[in-house]
């Protein structure tokens, strides 16, 4: 039975048979660790690449900063105010806002979100996975290596043994975080770990300025070329923020339930969503002068990270020293993501008598590796069927992040705006000032929603 916590959310709470962070930093890392992943260093320099660069960028940010924060800060809020699940926490809030127990369908939503995405998310932190074995190995070989990116890249690809078995280990070791329950392991890792990956960033960022090619890098980012801008293009960059910002998917709702009473939502939100941003510019930073120093392709695609950023390991002193250290962090960014793509339905599931934590995530995380089987033979022996062009992996990452993530968006937001009691929301981010509290609600209220919609009418062709 689900416990109806009618208490004022208070101090000490106890979140229906979980934990709680041990503090704000702890709360802060752990989303930002659930922000920064795969879709900062890898998702976003070939989105860019594929939308031509500073008109994108431009647009992505305005979408962070008017619709990615508000939403942000309401995730977190209608979590801390449930205090269970998603999917129980929604329920509980509607019935305690006097509206229909059906808005809890925004949390199975999210839910079903999640798996769609961390099944094709497993392949490709698998292929992080297989990289850094690649460079450990490097670092210990007698005889310089071989140096073809490229084949390298598509012998991984055309393997569906190797990429299920990167697969499954990564899916394995997110299994296990989540079902130890996610404020114990962790924590920990995310603290260490994240500022590593942000230094390292830092040096490859300090390699592309060494490259001569710093300067195009910047005007390509940010000199924006508004012709080349469509509804389409709006469209991918309000599903990259969303995806970047681990929104839309109540993820980070779930994470919400366990962030303690004393926590200012709007300043923990802005910082998540600044360290968000900042690791996916300079991972365009990073990548971008490694492409034109080298002639590469910026419309490599999915594969833009992994088949440039040899190029710069295999000039850099150390290189394979850097490149195994990158693709291990980048793993584990991506493993720390993974845990929250899992943390809705887990935490659903074992709210419910019938599953224990570790038996939901075993449930979660089969459902997870079937589906990711999909995405894994899109890449070699169904590369052949297409539907608009797009592989079941292009297909399943389009669906999923550019039109389901913003639409989980826009019904949490007039969830928010519309059905929730305005104590509640007034209570939880009590630590505003009136002004930036209308303009928060004016945010999600009107702002969030009809920006989507528009957005959908004109990918869509409507408008
Ligand atoms: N934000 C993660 C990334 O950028 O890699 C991906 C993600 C994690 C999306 C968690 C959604 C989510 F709930």
């Amino acid at each position: 039975m689900l416990k109806t916590d009618n208490s004022s959310p208070g101090d000490g709470d106890q979140v229906s048979g979980h934990g709680m962070w041990s503090s704000k930093m702890a709360f802060i890392l752990a989303a930002t660790g659930s922000a920064v992943g795969l879709g900062n260093i890898w998702r976003f320099p070939y989105v860019t690449a594929e939308n031509g660069g500073g008109a994108f960028v431009l647009i992505y940010l305005l979408c962070i900063a008017v619709i990615g924060i508000p939403l942000l800060m309401s995730e977190i809020l209608l979590g801390r105010a449930g205090r269970h699940s998603p999917i129980n926490s929604l329920k509980l809030l509607a019935q305690r806002s006097k509206r229909t127990w059906r808005w809890m369908f925004v949390g199975v939503l999210g839910a079903l979100i999640g798996w769609m995405i961390l099944s094709f998310y497993s392949m490709v932190a698998g292929w992080t996975l297989a990289y850094s074995w690649h460079y450990l190995g490097e670092i210990f070989a007698t005889a310089p290596p071989a140096f073809d990116p490229q084949g390298k890249f598509g012998g991984l690809l055309a393997s569906p043994g190797a990429l299920i078995f990167w697969l499954t280990a990564f899916i394995l070791l997110s299994l296990g975080v989540v079902a130890l329950g996610v404020e114990k392991g962790l924590e920990r890792a995310v603290r260490i770990l994240m500022p590593m990956l942000f230094a390292l960033l830092l040096i490859m960022v300090g390699y592309g300025m060494s490259t001569g090619f710093f300067q195009q890098t910047i005007s390509y980012l940010f000199s924006p070329d508004f012709s080349k801008v469509d509804g389409n293009t709006i469209l991918q960059a309000l599903g990259q923020a969303f995806f970047s910002l681990s929104l839309g998917m109540t993820g980070i709702m779930a994470y919400g339930a366990y962030v303690p009473r004393d926590v200012p939502i709007g300043r923990t939100a802005a910082t998540i969503a600044l360290a968000d941003t900042g690791v996916a510019v300079l991972a365009g930073m990073a990548i971008f002068p490694i492409v034109f120093a080298n002639g590469l392709a910026t419309g490599e695609g999915p594969g833009l990270i992994f088949v440039t950023l040899p190029y710069a390991f295999a000039d850099m002193s150390y290189g394979s020293f850097f490149g195994f250290g990158f693709f291990l962090l980048l793993a584990v960014a991506a493993w720390t993501s993974a845990i929250s793509l899992m943390e809705p339905a887990v935490a659903f599931l074992s709210e419910s008598k019938r599953f224990t934590r570790v038996s939901a995530a075993l449930v979660v995380g089969a459902a997870t590796w079937v589906l990711a089987l999909g995405s894994v033979f899109a890449m070699n022996i169904w590369s052949g069927f297409t539907i608009a062009g797009k592989n079941f992996q292009e297909l399943l990452e389009y669906v999923a992040s550019n039109l389901l993530l913003p639409l989980g968006g826009l019904t949490t937001a007039v969830f928010v705006g519309w059905a929730l009691s305005r104590v509640i929301a007034r209570e939880q981010l009590s630590e505003l000032s009136e002004s930036r509290y209308q303009l928060w609600r004016f945010l999600v209220r009107y702002v969030a929603p009809i920006l989507v919609f528009v957005v959908f009418l004109s990918a869509a062709g409507v408008i």
